[in-house]
């Protein structure tokens, strides 16, 4: 179904032809939901800078575009309002009409894309032998909202997790895993790790404080460079073990991915080097190989240069990035690239990207987006951390938002006087708990930081995830007193939006569709955030207004499908935000 805001600008466009020409066929018509809903429901802004361009008034050309637009079965007579907008009222006949085919279609009406294009979003990315920490825990939490968007939206997505698998520290892990257990290679089953973490930094202590373990660690990793058996299977099995740890984290939260990590490319790097060469762009500077960069100086204003080879041969970070970035085109075929990390990475992508472009690597075809986020922090504003001081496990994060969502659970059964079994408390605590802490990550603009508060995710007032999760149940079990069919209803669909807040309320429902598309677009989770909670509200003050069960028909079942309709959007926006309903809770 054809979105209002598609519809409307459809209309514009037509209507800018027919007042200026074909030339103007072509032009964005700009039409927004109204910032000022006394005005209407939608405008189009259009008029200002058409008139800039052809020197006229833009009051002027807005009468002109309002008596050459045919939009009177959807708007009432079209007003000018400010220096030149077009205010658009919707009829109330249109939307009755609008959500009639809405509640007939399925998913909502939400176009998919005509082709299905591919798409990488690259993200979580962690980083073998080392703490999976709150930063990897956002971009996983983002990236699964933006894959799940894009899938949604008919997008062949390939979920890549680009973990940090490679690298000179690898030397050191293995030589340290020999020595404190040379029967790990041997023995099946014989390495219990417990915590890699620790591992990791015993192996770091040894490492600096012995000269004759570095030059060991240095000779294990030109053995695993060159594939030598025995560092290979070492190697292999330390990245068993980090990735059992993720794979934990992975399904507690239901993200899927793909793991493709930094190894993967090592065949890939000498070509791109090769390629820099061959353009032209690759320049030594002290011993280092280097791509000059336009936009990036040091403190005297020279060019600083992206290190492609290091001077003893290594390649680094960038390469790789540069080696993936070509695969992923090349291989993949994919025309859109996401990476999702904190905003630290944002000179990073955009060298990487400056360089990818000046060497051809890519195409007009693809894009490339970084999307980067803020850090999270405690609710003393610095850095996130237990009570004790050390850094906050995953897994012990999560836990703890379980047992928070239960004792509140707890709580409110006991004064309902409410009995629940086990199995009921366990999974709302569960599906609660992850859902709070996923909400009150996209619910936030990613680019800021943000402050990771139990108390504040877990409210069952304002913008969170069991605020969300309760105005759905509530639906629901109005939805199941109403008892009708709504699966049969069939040609026998009537809504009639009389009340204020029950056209507010239907306005609204249309409006997901755009919603998504601007997700889309945007790549914002925080944005469907809104709408959802800012739909929760109009459902609150519809259902305080409007009585559902206790009115007549053919309001009784008119009202009775748009409560229907309001849990259905409920669930696929929850849904999108990888967050699943509770059908009572
Ligand atoms: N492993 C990196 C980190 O922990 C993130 C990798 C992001 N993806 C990429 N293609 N560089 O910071």
């Amino acid at each position: 179904m054809t979105s209002i805001n598609e519809q409307l600008t459809k209309k514009f466009q037509e209507a800018l032809v027919t007042s200026f020409g074909e030339d103007f066929q072509a032009i964005d018509p700009q039409v927004t939901t109204a910032r000022d809903l006394r005005h209407g429901d939608y405008q189009a802004n259009i008029a200002l800078p058409l008139a800039k361009k052809l020197g006229k008034n833009p009051r002027e050309i807005a009468q002109t575009i309002i008596s050459n637009l045919a939009v009177d079965t959807i708007c009432e007579t079209p007003t000018i309002g400010g220096p030149g907008f077009i205010n658009l009222k919707l009829k109330p006949n249109y939307l009755e009409n609008k959500l009639k085919s809405l509640y007939q279609e399925q998913g909502l009406g939400i176009e998919k894309i005509p082709d299905s294009t591919q798409v990488i979003v690259d993200f979580s990315s962690p980083n073998i032998a080392k703490e999976m920490h709150v930063g990897h825990l956002r971009s996983t939490i983002i990236g699964d909202c933006i894959a799940r968007t894009l899938e949604f939206l008919g997008y062949d997505v390939l979920r890549l997790n680009h973990v940090g698998d490679w690298g000179t520290q690898f030397g050191m892990l293995i030589t340290y895993l020999k020595e404190v257990y040379p029967d790990a290679l041997t023995q099946a089953d014989a390495l219990e790790i417990g915590d890699l973490v620790n591992f990791y930094k015993q192996a770091k202590k040894r490492f600096d404080e012995d000269t004759e373990f570095q030059q060991r660690a240095r000779e294990a990793v030109v053995k695993l460079q060159s594939g030598e058996q025995e560092s290979s299977q070492a190697w292999e099995l330390l990245c068993d073990q980090s990735r059992r740890e993720f794979q934990q984290i992975y399904d507690r939260l239901d993200v899927k991915l793909t793991e493709r990590g930094e190894s993967f490319y090592n065949p890939y790097l000498d070509d791109v080097i090769t390629a820099l060469d061959a353009e032209g762009i690759l320049k030594k500077d002290q011993g280092a190989q280097c791509v000059f960069l336009e936009g990036f100086t040091n403190k005297s204003g020279d060019p600083l240069p992206l290190i492609v080879q290091k001077s003893d041969g290594g390649y680094n970070y960038a390469t790789t990035d540069l080696a993936a970035l070509r695969y992923r085109i090349k291989e993949d075929q994919a025309k859109r690239i996401i990476y999702v990390t904190d905003a630290g990475q944002s000179n990073h992508f955009a060298q990487v990207f400056q360089v990818a472009n000046k060497a051809n690597f890519l195409p007009d075809t693809v894009e490339v987006t970084h999307v980067p986020f803020g850090l999270v922090k405690g609710e003393d504003g610095k850095k996130l951390k237990t009570r004790s001081g050390e850094t906050i496990k995953l897994k012990d994060l999560l836990n703890e938002a379980i047992n928070y969502a239960r004792k509140d659970l707890e709580n409110r059964l006991q004064s309902e006087e409410r009995k629940e079994s086990e199995d009921f408390i366990n999974n709302v605590a569960q599906t609660v708990g992850i859902s709070a802490v996923k909400y009150a990550d996209l619910s936030q603009n990613r680019s800021s930081d943000y402050i990771f508060s139990y108390d504040k995710m877990l409210a069952l007032q304002g913008n969170t995830a069991p605020y969300m999760l309760y105005a759905y149940a509530r639906i629901q079990s109005i939805s199941r007193e109403g008892n009708i069919d709504y699966e049969n209803l069939g040609e026998n669909i009537q809504i009639i939006l009389k009340e204020d807040t029950e056209m507010e309320l239907g306005k609204y429902l249309l409006q997901l569709s755009e919603t998504i598309k601007e997700v889309e677009k945007t790549l914002l989770p925080n944005r469907l955030c809104d709408y959802l909670y800012e739909l929760s509200k109009k459902f609150n003050r519809f259902y305080e207004n409007c009585p559902v069960l206790k009115s007549e028909e053919p309001t009784k079942t008119s009202r009775l499908l748009l409560c229907d309709l309001t849990a259905k959007t409920l669930k696929l926006g929850l849904s999108l935000l990888g967050i699943s309903v509770l059908e009572r809770m």
